[in-house]
């Protein structure tokens, strides 16, 4: 199996990541267990920043923290001097707790609450990226009555239909991202931006979309962007400082979604934002681009527990682990697909086809259908691979059950970054009224 990041089979044929052993993980930490590669998570960061800087002079990369946040990682995101995209007050409040520099904020999100906007400019945040005209005007009177000037970004909704699972698409018309560029929706609140009393209009932004292998949705979306930079630019006098493109840099979850890196996608993006900034005689703006999945998505591994395996004959046989959507809900909710590994006698022979089935009481509730692994038992150690994105930040407690730990592994070590929750965390907000204790 093609393993990837400081993965490797030690002598003990066990999986190993960051000089880990994972049998030594699951009895320190316990399962379900979310591992995490701290140098996987680095050279993701740092192939990022090469491949966008060596073809354009002025690039910001902005972590989307959606996909993976704790305050952990918030500060390998400021070691590694990237930005940070958050889209709530949760992910704002975490990354102001572990210290990170307020001004290298965007702050996203289609319905923002005044509670929301408020501690955005109190803190003092980089950008807002303003979706829609209620947000601006609300924001706009905020700022007004702190006395405070509040640079912002106008999210555009491109009309760019990406190919990927419509759950995860953003960029098309009927979309409840951003201003349409339908209708003019989009160059009236440019206008509405410049005309405001307290807020600065600094730029524009579009996401097309998650789990783009397709690099032509990406160039569409930029040539898009500066057609209409340069028409605000004509009809408006407006300067466009930033221009911010977005995430959803698709990764290899299967080991055949084909071989993605980072240069594939920046090399022609940064290509047509040249070629498009020639035509339309615009000044080169900050280019910004906004990875989630592709910074942490390969570096995460749920490593889970075999309980019983149940052979239907002739029909499946089903391997269940002592997890399922409950940390993992990206297969019922987009058919995601993974690739998994018994990290307690790793080998190359592959077995009968399993299905690998949580403990949630959902019919739906399948990790990896139709796999072939080494023949598995009650008792080994299942590692589902490429799970640092969208896991984590998607778990709940349904059924009750308590959310895994995450361990932050390098060089042999291993830190526990988020605790395993108790039973006595699941029920910590539960309040039964008096008239119920009688
Ligand atoms: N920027 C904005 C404004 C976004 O909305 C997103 C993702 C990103 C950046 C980062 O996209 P990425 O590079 O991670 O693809 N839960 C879904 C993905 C939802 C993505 C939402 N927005 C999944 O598990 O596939």
């Amino acid at each position: 199996m093609k393993l990837h990041g400081t993965m490797k089979i030690n002598s003990l044929s066990h999986l190993e990541i960051g000089g880990c052993d994972c049998t030594i993980l699951a009895k320190d930490f316990g399962t379900p267990l979310y591992i995490m590669d701290e140098q996987l998570i680095r050279e993701n960061c740092r192939s990022f920043v090469k491949a966008f800087s060596d073809h354009y002079p002025d690039i910001e990369i902005v972590y989307a923290g959606k996909a993976f946040l704790t305050m952990a990682m918030v500060k390998i995101i400021q070691s590694e001097g990237l930005s940070l995209d958050v889209v709530s007050g949760g992910e704002l409040y975490t990354a102001y707790r572990a210290g990170f520099p307020m001004e290298r904020i965007y702050f996203h999100g289609n319905n923002k609450t005044p509670e929301e906007l408020t501690m955005g400019l109190e803190l003092g945040i980089g950008h807002f990226v303003v979706d829609n005209l209620a947000e601006l005007e609300m924001l706009d009177k905020q700022a007004s009555s702190m006395g405070i000037k509040q640079k912002v970004l106008i999210r555009v909704s491109p009309g760019i239909t990406a190919d990927t699972h419509h759950y995860i698409q953003t960029g098309q018309l009927d979309s409840k991202f951003g201003f349409p560029l339908y209708r003019d929706s989009a160059f009236r609140a440019v206008k509405e931006a410049l005309d405001s009393k307290s807020l600065i209009f600094n730029g524009l932004h579009c996401h097309i979309g998650s789990q783009i292998t397709d690099v032509n949705a990406f160039t569409s979306a930029a040539q898009t962007m500066l057609s209409f930079a340069a028409r605000t630019k004509e009809e408006l006098r407006a300067t466009v400082n930033i221009l911010n493109l977005g995430g959803g840099f698709g990764i290899d979850y299967t080991g055949e979604d084909g071989n993605l890196f980072v240069g594939d996608f920046s090399a022609p993006i940064t290509a047509t934002v040249k070629e498009a900034l020639k035509k339309y005689r615009l000044p080169p703006p900050r280019l910004v681009v906004e990875p989630g999945r592709y910074i942490v998505g390969n570096a995460g591994t749920t490593l889970y527990s075999v309980g019983s395996v149940k052979d239907i004959p002739e029909v499946r046989k089903f391997v269940f682990v002592d997890g399922g959507m409950s940390d993992n809900p990206r297969p019922a909710l987009y058919h995601a697909r993974y690739r998994a590994a018994v990290a307690n006698r790793m080998s190359n022979s592959y077995g009968e086809k399993v299905t690998v089935a949580g403990k949630c009481c959902e019919s739906g509730d399948i990790l990896v259908k139709d796999i072939r692994l080494p023949e598995i038992k009650s008792g080994d150690l299942l590692a589902v691979l490429s799970t640092g994105a969208y896991n984590y930040s998607m778990a709940s407690n349904y059924n009750r059950l308590p959310r895994p730990a995450v361990v932050l592994v390098k060089d042999g070590r291993a830190d526990l970054v988020v605790k395993r929750e108790s039973y006595k965390d699941v029920i910590r907000n539960d309040v039964i009224p008096d008239r119920l204790k009688k």
